[in-house]
């Protein structure tokens, strides 16, 4: 995961300092009674001790178990256009940032690729594991290694943040996303595997079934993430205060109860980075009132605040923000079904065989 809006956010702290009349308008987004910051939206969340609180890994994997949960399928239409939905969110535009790498000092180590994998979390060591499996000789596999020795680190150490014995990486990264298809088809792959079908199964047990209901879990996935170590932030949480599915409640309703829950948890969360991105939530509560048009998601949807129309034509192959030149010919293979991540032994983290 990562946040476009980090930037933003210290400029935010910067202005409200510099000029006390910006205090109160700091986040736009976290105004008005349902989502100001106040005992009575916030104390749900219990966001006293976010800050001193880290939940340790107990098997071997981050993730709960959702073998459990009920499956359902997504058209290739609806996945494009819940993926660009995210990437206008997570990178301001519909252009998909495989070639991404950044280290944004958020102990995670460099955030690579268009959902933002990081050196620090496992997951881009899962991306480039996948890859070598696909192709043995390529510029990433050197760095397994040092990424091996960073994930067998305590979930909780702060050394997980660690880049020094990764020289070159970055270039590595963006240049093999720039260069083979093969290595940006991985990276849609492990996305599926570990982003998209947990979001329809979690979509599913709550009985979200729509189009639209589903790209919005999935950008509360992407944005939140489900693992057990982050249990104050994560999708299973903002379900669990966001109370059942209704008997007779229609899905739009639902959904609306479920993006406000979303909301309110970022706007409450005491730093600088979750409540500027609350805007995102807007877009989509946006989309949710004319439930007619949108629940299909077959026509374009226009995402107001971050000015912004998907449409679904947009070509996803290639990553021409941060790539020069597409290669001649260019084109993704098909893409393999990936196991999601949430058993022990984790199909999709093991090394090479
Ligand atoms: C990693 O985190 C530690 C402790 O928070 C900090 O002192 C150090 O500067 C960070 N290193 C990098 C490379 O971000
Ligand atoms: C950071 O990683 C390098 C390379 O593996 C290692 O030599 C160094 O000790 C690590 N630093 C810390 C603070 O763990
Ligand atoms: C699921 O939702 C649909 C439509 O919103 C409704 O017809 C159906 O009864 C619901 N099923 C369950 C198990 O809640
Ligand atoms: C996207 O562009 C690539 C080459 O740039 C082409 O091979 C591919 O067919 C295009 N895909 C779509 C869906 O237009
Ligand atoms: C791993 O541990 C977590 C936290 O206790 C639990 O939720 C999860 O189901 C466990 N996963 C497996 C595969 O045992």
């Amino acid at each position: 995961m990562k946040f476009a809006t980090t930037a933003l956010a210290g400029m935010a702290t910067f202005l409200a300092l510099t000029s006390p009349a910006f205090a109160k308008n700091k986040f736009p987004y976290c105004t008005g009674s349902t989502y100001e910051v106040s005992n009575k939206n916030c104390a749900k969340f219990d966001f006293k001790d976010v800050h001193t609180k880290c939940v340790e890994t107990s098997n071997c994997t981050t993730f709960y178990d959702i073998t459990n949960l009920p499956k359902q399928s997504i058209n290739a239409h609806t996945t494009k256009m819940a993926e660009l939905i995210t990437n206008v969110f997570e990178n301001g535009n519909t252009k998909m940032g495989y070639a991404y790498v950044e280290a944004l000092g958020d102990g995670r180590g460099y955030t690579c690729g268009y959902i933002g994998f990081t050196t620090g979390t496992n997951d881009a060591l899962a991306v480039i594991n996948q890859y070598t499996k696909r192709k043995p000789k390529n510029a990433l596999s050197k760095y397994v290694p040092e990424l091996e020795r960073i994930s067998k680190l305590k979930f909780c150490d702060t050394k997980r943040n660690n880049t020094s014995g990764l020289s070159g990486f970055p270039k590595a990264w963006s240049t093999t996303a720039c260069k083979d298809p093969v290595f940006v088809q991985t990276q849609l792959d492990v996305g599926n595997a570990m982003y998209l079908e947990p979001a329809l199964q979690y979509a599913k047990s709550v009985n979200v079934t729509s189009n639209l209901g589903k790209a919005i879990f999935y950008d509360t996935i992407i944005n939140h993430g489900w693992q057990y170590v982050e249990p104050l932030i994560n999708l299973p949480r903002i379900l669990q205060l966001t109370g059942p599915h209704r008997k007779h409640e229609s899905e739009k309703s639902y959904l609306g109860r479920f993006l406000q829950t979303r909301r309110q948890l970022m706007c409450c969360y005491p730093d600088d980075v979750w409540p500027p991105a609350a805007d995102r939530v807007a877009d989509l509560q946006r989309l949710l009132q004319n439930w007619k048009r949108n629940k299909d998601l077959k026509h374009p949807v226009t995402l107001k605040i971050y000015g912004v129309t998907v449409k679904g034509t947009e070509n996803m192959s290639y990553d021409t923000a941060e790539c020069k030149h597409e290669p001649k010919g260019w084109k993704l293979p098909a893409a393999k079904m990936l196991p999601v991540p949430d058993t022990c032994p984790n199909k999709l983290f093991e090394a090479t065989q």
